[in-house]
Order: structure tokens, then sequence, then C-alpha cells
């Protein structure tokens, strides 16, 4: 599904590449695309779950989004590295976020840096749940913060905005679940940049 050509002669002609992981039924990339309007940027959607990209692919049309149905790893292996301008990653699985799970993950965002331009963007919203089931304090909330922005700090990412919750205007499948239960589910938001020298 994921070959390296295909990938890379589909995406070369565009301005500006970017890449959904694990888009689920593509609400959000639709949302994406149709509020963005640039015919210039090819949307590349992941998402391992075929059942999930058969409802993105009802979606999405358009002839700019490229959507596979591959792991994140064989599809971001295929693109050169400083080639992509934006990585979007809403509600990334356990396995690449949790902190129990951290020393599994790391490589994975060296990784996204390496593939992003230099000034490109790793968007990421993320969320922390009380082992207890119980609200989330916001001591609990702002150690995990921290945690959360220094290791994506000692990854090599800048980061250029963090904030508490989602971005209003993104809607997703598990974001609307989760936004029914903020005591007990809260998410923050980073934007993380890759800085000019870093070399990849
Ligand atoms: C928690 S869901 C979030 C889905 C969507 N972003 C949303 O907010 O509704 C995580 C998604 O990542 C997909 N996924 C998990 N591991 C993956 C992998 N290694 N490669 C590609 N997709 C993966 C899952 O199938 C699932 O659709």
């Amino acid at each position: 599904m994921c070959s390296k050509d295909s990938i890379i002669s589909t995406t070369s002609k565009c301005h500006k590449v970017v890449v959904e992981l694990g888009l689920g039924d593509g609400q959000l990339l639709e949302k994406v695309v149709r509020d963005r309007k640039s015919t210039q940027t090819c949307y590349v959607g992941i998402e391992i779950d075929a059942k999930q990209i058969q409802l993105a692919r009802d979606k999405l049309r358009e002839k700019n989004v490229y959507l596979v149905n591959e792991s994140f790893e064989k599809v971001i292996s295929c693109f050169p590295d400083n080639y992509v301008d934006e990585f979007i990653f809403v509600l990334p699985p356990p396995e690449y976020i949790d902190k129990s799970m951290e020393s599994q993950w790391s490589s994975f965002y060296l990784d996204i840096i390496k593939k992003l331009k230099e000034n490109g963007s790793l968007t990421m919203v993320t969320e922390i749940i009380n082992n207890l089931l119980e609200p989330v304090t916001d001591c609990e909330f702002e150690i995990w913060k921290n945690w959360l922005m220094s290791k994506f700090t000692s990854l090599g990412f800048i980061i250029k905005e963090a904030y508490d919750d989602s971005p209003r205007y993104f809607s997703s499948h598990y974001l609307e679940q989760f936004r029914g239960d903020t005591s007990r589910i809260k998410m923050v938001t980073l934007i993380l940049l890759k800085p000019h020298s870093i070399s990849s």
C-alpha cells in the first residue's frame, strides 16, 4: 500500500505536505482540508485499522488527499528527511505517548523530527486520565503537562504553544467523547517545532 515511489511522486508535486497520524474515521482531516481550501497542499492520512480508513475514504475524495492503510512507522520511513511541513497527531494511542512506555516511543518522535522541514510543526493533542477514574486534580495535570513539555524539548522540539484542552476548531470521534467528560479526562495541545539548525 505504501510504496516509497508512489508516496513521493504523489506528494512531491505539492507546495506543502501535511500528515495526520491515526486519522481514524477521517472527521478531523475532512475539516482541515475543507477549512484550509489549499489545493497546493498534499494531505496524507495514516491509519492501521482497515474499517476506519474506509470510513475516511468515504469522506475524503479530494485529489490532494492520500490515505494509507499502514502503520505510522512504515509510512514515515517512506518520506525523505526534511520533507513534511506539518504532522497532526490527535489522541495518540498509549504506545506512542504514555509515560510508562516512554522508552518505547522516544525514537518514533526522533524520526518525526527528521522528516519535518526546518520550522515544520507537530501539533499534538493528548489526554491524562486518573488511574482510579477519579477527577484529574490541577496538580496532577500540571505535573503531567510539564513532564510532556520537558520530554518533547529533550527530544529536540521547540515548544511554540502549549495550552489546556484541544483546539476548538478540531473535531474528531474521540475528541467529541472526551469533551463530554472534562473532569476525568483532561487534554493538552502542544504545537512543537523543528528548530532551524538541528542536524538530521
Ligand atoms: C485514539 S484513536 C484516535 C483517532 C482519531 N485521531 C480521533 O481523534 O478520533 C488512535 C488511532 O490510531 C490508530 N493507530 C494505532 N496504532 C497505529 C499505528 N501503529 N499505525 C497507524 N495507525 C495506528 C488506531 O487505529 C486509531 O484509529
